[in-house]
């Protein structure tokens, strides 16, 4: 019996990825490679850095990166492409950064059968049901932890992953359903499914940026942070703490939050921030991107009066 395999799905993903048309890409690319390129090459080089999300490595500046580098994807191929694209074999992790996508995955399968012929249950039913067990799953990454104990990296990437998390888990749950769409199609319903999948992924972001700041470590995290739909021409406004607050369009937007409700900003604490970047990124026709990008200082960095006044005057965004 085959469930849904979280490396499957990101196999599968990444084809669709880079196979699109990157001809829009340029001022993103230069970007995020510039933000990553600065953490790599200020890196101390006798301790790891981690770089996770590290895909084909597209975004990533291996080129830069210290010799203990270690990339971290669930996606089989991604190692092979990394060193197809940079004449590199970097050491690498394969393993679900969320920690929860095969007990969803697995929760989802057995909700989706009727236990004793193994058929596909009438889908509300069922969807009704997963609803309700998800709601009960709390996803730890227990891998991440304990590769952070026994490595002590003092500098973590996280190359466009964590806006990732909630589409992987969509992917779990479509993948338990066969084909069925598991989904309430009238928008104008509540679809309690999908909103317990919601509140699921941001329990995952939230535990996953949780795990990034008990690592002690120099933290630079770049993230999609919204997603507009629709071929309306939209640009941002001065930095603002909501990134929706941002937004300027000639007529309304439809925008969604991959984070699920879970603002990175509120989620530091007592960290200091020194670079906090927004731009956009228009991914394909009808579908523009919202980046984040942010460096999160270990704890107990200190900054000059004047390098605070400055981050606050907007001189690093
Ligand atoms: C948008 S892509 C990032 C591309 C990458 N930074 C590059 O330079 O090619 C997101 C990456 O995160 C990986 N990913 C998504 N969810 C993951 C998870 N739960 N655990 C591990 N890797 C994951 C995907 O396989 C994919 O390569």
């Amino acid at each position: 019996m085959k469930g849904p395999s979280l490396s499957r799905n990101l196999a599968a993903e990444q084809r669709a990825f880079l196979g699109r048309d990157r001809a829009r890409w340029g001022d993103h690319l230069a970007r995020v490679r510039g933000f990553m390129g600065e953490a790599l090459e200020g890196a101390d080089g006798a301790r790891p850095v981690l770089i996770m999300g590290a895909g084909s490595g597209l975004e990533v500046p291996w080129g830069l990166a210290p010799a203990r580098a270690v990339g971290w994807d669930a996606d089989p191929w991604s190692r092979l492409r990394t060193a197809l694209r940079h004449r590199r074999f970097p050491p690498w992790v394969f393993q679900d950064l969320t920690g929860g996508m095969d007990a969803l995955g697995a929760v989802a399968w057995r909700t989706a059968r009727q236990p004793w012929s193994g058929r596909l249950r009438a889908t509300p039913v069922a969807t009704r049901r997963l609803a309700g067990l998800i709601g009960s799953l709390d996803p730890s990454p227990g891998p991440l932890r304990a590769w952070i104990e026994q490595h002590r990296p003092g500098v973590i990437l996280a190359a466009n992953v964590m806006g990732q998390f909630g589409v992987g888990a969509q992917r779990m749950v479509e993948g338990a359903f066969k084909g069925r769409h598991p989904w309430t199609l009238d928008p104008d319903l509540p679809d309690p499914l999908e909103e317990a999948l919601q509140a699921w992924t941001a329990r995952a972001v939230r535990a996953w940026i949780r795990a990034l700041l008990d690592s002690g470590a120099d933290l630079w995290l770049v993230h999609d942070r919204g997603v507009i739909f629709g071929n309306e021409a939209v640009t941002l406004g001065p930095m603002e703490h909501e990134w929706i607050a941002q937004l300027r369009g000639a007529g309304p937007l439809e925008a969604s939050d991959p984070l699920c409700g879970v603002e990175p900003l509120d989620e530091i604490m007592d960290r200091t921030l020194t670079h906090h970047l927004r731009w956009i990124w228009p991914v394909a026709p009808g579908q523009t991107h919202i980046m984040e990008a942010m460096r999160i200082r270990p704890p107990g960095t200190f900054l000059s009066h004047n390098q605070n006044s400055a981050f606050r005057k907007g001189a690093y965004g």
